[in-house]
């Protein structure tokens, strides 16, 4: 059986930027690195994550693969990977079936409830740390105005008031045996898992690349987790560090 060692702490920057930083200190293959606030919680593409009260799950899981190799390419899987064990920890939690934009946000009704950002420490071939930063918001009742149009929370949508360690707890047994199926090479059933939550198949979406804007038709995910398009007749595949997208009508 595997065992997840526990950190929590009750106010950091960043799990992320702890977890980074403090990785070398950590034996164990897997570690969660739980914050109660986050003063400077990070997304994506160098945006701040707004997390500066106690009612999310604010956690990084940090896995340091040990005696065996996850590659660059395997990486690459791990954003889908957790964004399908963040949807699937929602629907054991609060019986609510959640969607995933990709890569990894999960909506309810069309607003974002959770973001994920994965950040890697590669060396040649082989990727020796893997940090994976969950921020779900789960009890607020009302949002931060200046996410109130684009943001929600679990609590908002379900008026269901849940444990924060339960939802880490959840999600972290979801990873972990999907986990072993990127180890094991079988990816099938992570992209499975995440087009089981997809909001990503035939519709309409804007993305943006080089601040250049282009509406295009989303066809869904590859077996590497790239989002496929179609752009002018054309089929095209897009990496998740290069582009910033919206579905169309959402
Ligand atoms: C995004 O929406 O762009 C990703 C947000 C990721 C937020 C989580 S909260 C825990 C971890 N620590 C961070 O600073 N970010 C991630």
């Amino acid at each position: 059986m595997q065992t997840i060692r526990y950190i929590r702490l009750e106010g950091l920057d960043s799990t992320n930027t702890y977890a980074k930083n403090n990785a070398h200190t950590f034996t164990d293959e897997f570690t969660v690195v739980q914050a109660d606030v986050q003063y400077r919680g990070r997304g994506r593409l160098d945006r701040t994550f707004i997390s500066d009260t106690s009612d999310g799950a604010w956690f990084s899981l940090v896995i340091k693969p040990k005696d065996y190799v996850i590659t660059p390419e395997q990486v690459m899987l791990m954003p889908i990977m957790a964004g399908a064990a963040v949807a699937e920890g929602i629907s054991q939690m609060y019986d609510i079936k959640s969607g995933i934009k990709w890569p990894n946000d999960v909506l309810i009704n069309n607003k974002k409830v959770c973001g994920i950002l994965c950040e890697t420490q590669t060396m040649q071939n082989s990727v020796p740390l893997i940090v994976i930063g969950i921020g779900i918001n789960m009890n607020q009742t009302v949002m931060h105005p200046d996410i109130s149009d684009i943001a929600t929370s679990m609590r908002i949508e379900t008026a269901m008031e849940m444990p924060v360690e339960c939802m880490i707890q959840n999600i972290c047994g979801n990873i972990l045996p999907l986990y072993d199926k990127i180890k094991q090479e079988q990816t099938a059933c992570i992209i499975n898992k995440w087009n089981e939550y997809s909001l990503m198949n035939n519709v309409a979406i804007t993305y943006i690349k080089e601040q250049v804007l282009y509406n295009v038709l989303s066809k869904g995910i590859d077996m590497d987790g790239r989002l496929v398009i179609e752009q002018n007749g054309a089929t095209k595949r897009l990496d998740s560090n290069e582009v910033r997208l919206k579905i169309q009508g959402v």
